[in-house]
């Protein structure tokens, strides 16, 4: 990706505007298997996001280089590989994703509250502002299928359970469907982050994601952040409606 065009420097981040500004809560899914195709993306959306999510699909395809290029333009990349292993080599991950200087990425909650902290602490060690995500219960879970894989409760109780256990592990936030993002807050308080998937713009398709919210319903629950996909990857004019978004959550 090294055609990539730099962020114009009035679309990077001034202290005093990062606060108002509503990019910083909208992450772009780069969903697609080659660079080029990530490279289209990035370059139609321009000015009108910030950060890209780069999940296994991209990653598995073509490793590490899509990461830097992004860095090295001026986004900021959150790495989705859900990471889930013994916990040192969770940690040599971590270590290994922050050298890329990724600014958020995911490790699953089940992994157990040691690995948990070691995902934190190697973090932190990096890249203090570096932010670990963990991922709770995944939504194609329903009730009947987490009854098979051993978790006891409903899904609202495994995510609260789990979101807890991440936070008091040094974790900085949680990815959740907008359907648990207000029970979160309520129950967990306001410092830490909430990723929101599965968010479409009111009035658009819904493709394949069931628990779909508006940009404004998932904010208005807690979301600190958005992931927005095909919404955006697929348009016609994708910083048109990056725009579009963004103006719903302002
Ligand atoms: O295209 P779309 O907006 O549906 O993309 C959603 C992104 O969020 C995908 O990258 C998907 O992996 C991720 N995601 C999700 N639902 C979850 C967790 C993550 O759609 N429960």
């Amino acid at each position: 990706m090294s055609a990539l065009p730099n962020l114009t420097p009035s679309a990077s981040r001034g202290v005093d505007s990062q606060r108002n500004d509503p990019r910083e809560k909208l992450i772009v899914a780069l969903d697609v298997s080659t660079a080029p195709a990530a490279q289209k993306i990035v370059a139609a959306v321009g000015d009108s996001a910030l950060t890209y999510k780069v999940g296994m699909q991209l990653y598995t395809a073509q490793g590490p280089q899509v990461v830097r290029d992004l860095v090295a333009s001026g986004r900021r990349v959150f790495l989705d590989l859900k990471y889930h292993d013994i916990p040192t080599t969770v940690a040599a991950a971590v270590h290994e994703a922050a050298q890329l200087g990724v600014s958020m990425l995911t490790v699953h909650a089940s992994g157990g509250g040691k690995m948990l902290r070691a995902a934190a602490d190697a973090a932190r060690a990096n890249n203090p502002a570096l932010v670990v995500l963990a991922v709770t219960v995944l939504t194609s879970l329903d009730e009947n299928e987490m009854e098979k894989v051993g978790f006891r409760g409903t899904v609202r109780e495994e995510v609260l359970r789990l979101a807890a256990l991440a936070l008091d592990s040094g974790c900085k936030g949680i990815v959740t469907s907008a359907r648990e993002t207000a029970a979160l807050r309520a129950d967990l308080g306001p410092n830490f982050a909430i990723v929101t998937p599965g968010v479409r713009p009111a009035g658009s398709s819904h493709a394949d994601q069931a628990r779909v919210a508006t940009p404004a319903e998932a904010v208005a629950a807690g979301a600190s952040h958005i992931v927005v996909g095909r919404p955006i990857t697929e348009a016609t004019d994708p910083a048109a409606e990056a725009r579009a978004i963004l103006q719903q959550i302002s």
